[in-house]
């Protein structure tokens, strides 16, 4: 089976975290690299926590690149209330002892994207920062990423950081409108999707009958966010949000996708970080990417589960 291989831009953060597991429990898949985004921790927090994930997972020859410590042009958000302290809820890994790629991020994206032409795809799943950098820096690389799966934003959904806006996006909603009109193909994955894609007790408590440290790992850091939610937003469980991009890259016959003319709303007023669709294009423009708008969301959390019980082994 030929992998699919790609980098990881994240925040690490408990979804993302849960998408570094399912990677390394997806033989569809080869995760390159891992590069770290403030977002729902600050990113050197964000680099230590990808660090002891790896190597709670004996995958530390996994890089882990640092990169964007601040949105480009508006102030730092963080979601400690979310995340907790340290990024990873009520779970606590030890220190890592892996030490971080010598280079920045967007210099380690750069390499592998020119060295690898239309092999490497990009799975961003914290805010878009470290992208658009990306493209500002080495315009180059828009023709040779194989394609990028952007976990973010709401479009028919209602957000989760304002009424208007998903987190992702309202952290750096510049970074956004740079990377929809990069040029780089691209697949959105919103809250309206991976807000159906929900880790229920019922599920968690199957991951925890394996009793090792990463179902461990898994049941501490998912029951902190799914306290949040429930008691923040009345949603009963833990959404998926970033695991479900990264099965846009290998599942995508979970999704329904549309190929549509896409936007950000980058105003600093009550719609800031609001992505839309154009459905009835009616500037006609072209269409700019690709976003699911619907999912078999119980499908997906099944096969999630299996591959969270198969790692914790
Ligand atoms: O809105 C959900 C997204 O914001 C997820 O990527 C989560 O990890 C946070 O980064
Ligand atoms: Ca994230």
């Amino acid at each position: 089976m030929k992998q699919e291989r790609f980098i990881l831009d994240t925040d690490p953060g408990i979804d993302d975290a849960l998408t570094i597991l399912y990677a390394l429990a997806s033989p569809e898949v080869r995760m390159e690299a891992i590069t770290v985004v403030n977002g729902n921790c600050p990113m050197k927090q964000g680099v230590i926590n990808a660090l002891s994930v790896l190597e709670l997972l004996n995958a530390s020859s996994i890089p882990v690149a640092a990169g964007m410590d601040r949105p480009l042009v508006l102030p730092v958000v963080n979601a400690e209330v979310t995340h907790g302290k340290n990024g990873l809820g009520y779970a606590e890994l030890p220190t890592p002892h892996t030490k971080p790629h010598q280079n920045h991020a967007v210099e380690l994206i750069k390499d592998y994207v020119l060295e690898n032409p239309g092999e490497i795809s990009i799975v961003a799943i914290g805010p878009l920062t470290n992208i658009a950098m990306l493209v500002r820096l080495y315009p180059q690389v828009v023709g040779k990423v194989k394609h990028l799966y952007i976990m973010g934003g709401a479009i028919n959904h209602c957000g989760n950081m304002t009424p208007q806006a998903e987190f992702n996006i309202y952290c750096d909603p510049h970074a956004t409108h740079i990377v929809f009109h990069s040029g780089i193909p691209f697949t959105l994955v919103p809250l309206d999707v991976t807000y159906q894609t929900l880790m229920t007790e019922e599920d968690l408590e199957r991951i925890n009958q394996v009793h090792s440290p990463v179902s461990e790992f898994i049941v501490k850091s998912s029951r902190y966010v799914m306290e949040f939610l429930s008691e923040s937003q009345a949603v009963k469980g833990c959404a998926l949000n970033d695991p479900l991009a990264l099965a846009a890259l290998f599942q995508s016959h979970l999704l329904d996708i549309s190929h549509l003319v896409l936007d950000v709303d980058t105003n600093q007023g009550v719609s800031m970080g609001k992505t839309f669709a154009d459905f009835y294009n009616y500037e006609q423009k072209t269409e700019n990417g690709y976003v699911a708008l619907d999912v078999r969301a119980r499908d997906f959390v099944e096969l999630f589960i299996d591959r969270m019980i198969e790692i914790s082994q």
